[in-house]
């Protein structure tokens, strides 16, 4: 196993709470940004930009980590160049959204194994959109037409050495050749105890909680608390008050 493969499979999110005070130097930050823009990019547009927030900032949006990045689908400053050059094409519609979208996760995930492999935590976060998106526009003055803040990511070292490894799915439920191959009973029995198994480490305690499988309370407690209709509801709002809907 080389060394960036070796890095990739250690790769562990830092929680929140795990961020020590430690800071992280010039150099090191710089080298991750670097990094971060060398992801792939649809048609060579980046269609993103990255805020760096400050300490006030942080402490308003409640993040955590000596440096917390702001990444933003951003087609304003493609409306700036295309309107000072009188260009008529529009950016206002879903495509350019889902490019930058995706534009954005492959730089964030670039992000992450370059601090991974200096020894720096990270924690990549859609506190974003799931939170209160008007305090982030009103804060960091974001343009509003355009700009859609997706992700956040925290980097910091970690206080404590995570010990515990989110595991994954066995890659045979995940992977199909060829074909999809639906899922089977034998399949959804075979994943539902792998999900079950506490070798996985993912949430461990759904009995002491009173739920018979992890599934049971992944499904019945923990998604609903975070994946309303509503909400979707108020993001389809916000998208075509930017303008990437209509
Ligand atoms: C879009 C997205 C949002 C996430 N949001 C949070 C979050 O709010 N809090 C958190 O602790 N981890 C968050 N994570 C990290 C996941 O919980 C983490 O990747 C997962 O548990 C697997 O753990 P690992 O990264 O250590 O392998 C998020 C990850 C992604 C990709």
């Amino acid at each position: 196993m080389n060394d960036v493969i070796k890095s990739i499979q250690t790769l562990k999110t830092t929680r929140s709470s795990n961020f020590s005070e430690e800071r992280i130097s010039t150099d090191d930050f710089d080298m991750i940004i670097e990094s971060c823009i060398k992801a792939p990019n649809a048609s060579n547009r980046q269609s993103y930009s990255i805020i760096v927030l400050d300490d006030n900032e942080k402490k308003q949006l409640g993040l955590k980590g000596d440096k917390v990045l702001l990444f933003i689908v951003d087609f304003h400053r493609h409306e700036c160049l295309k309107e000072y050059l009188g260009k008529n094409i529009s950016f206002n519609h879903f495509q350019p959204f889902l490019t930058g979208v995706i534009d954005v996760s492959l730089a964030v995930q670039n992000a992450v194994i370059a601090a991974n492999s200096l020894g720096i935590g990270y924690l990549t976060t859609n506190d974003t959109y799931t939170r209160d998106l008007d305090k982030i526009f009103d804060l960091l003055k974001l343009p509003r037409k355009g700009c859609f803040p997706l992700l956040y990511l925290c980097l910091g070292y970690p206080m404590n050495k995570i010990v515990n490894q989110k595991s994954r799915i066995n890659i045979k439920h995940i992977v199909h050749y060829g074909e999809y191959n639906d899922y089977n009973q034998d399949k959804i029995l075979s994943i539902i105890n792998e999900y079950d198994n506490a070798d996985l480490e993912l949430f461990t305690n759904w009995k002491e909680k009173g739920y018979e499988t992890y599934l049971d309370w992944f499904y019945d407690k923990w998604l609903p608390s975070l994946e309303k209709q509503e909400k979707s509801l108020k993001l389809i709002e916000v998208l075509k008050r930017i303008g990437f809907i209509d």
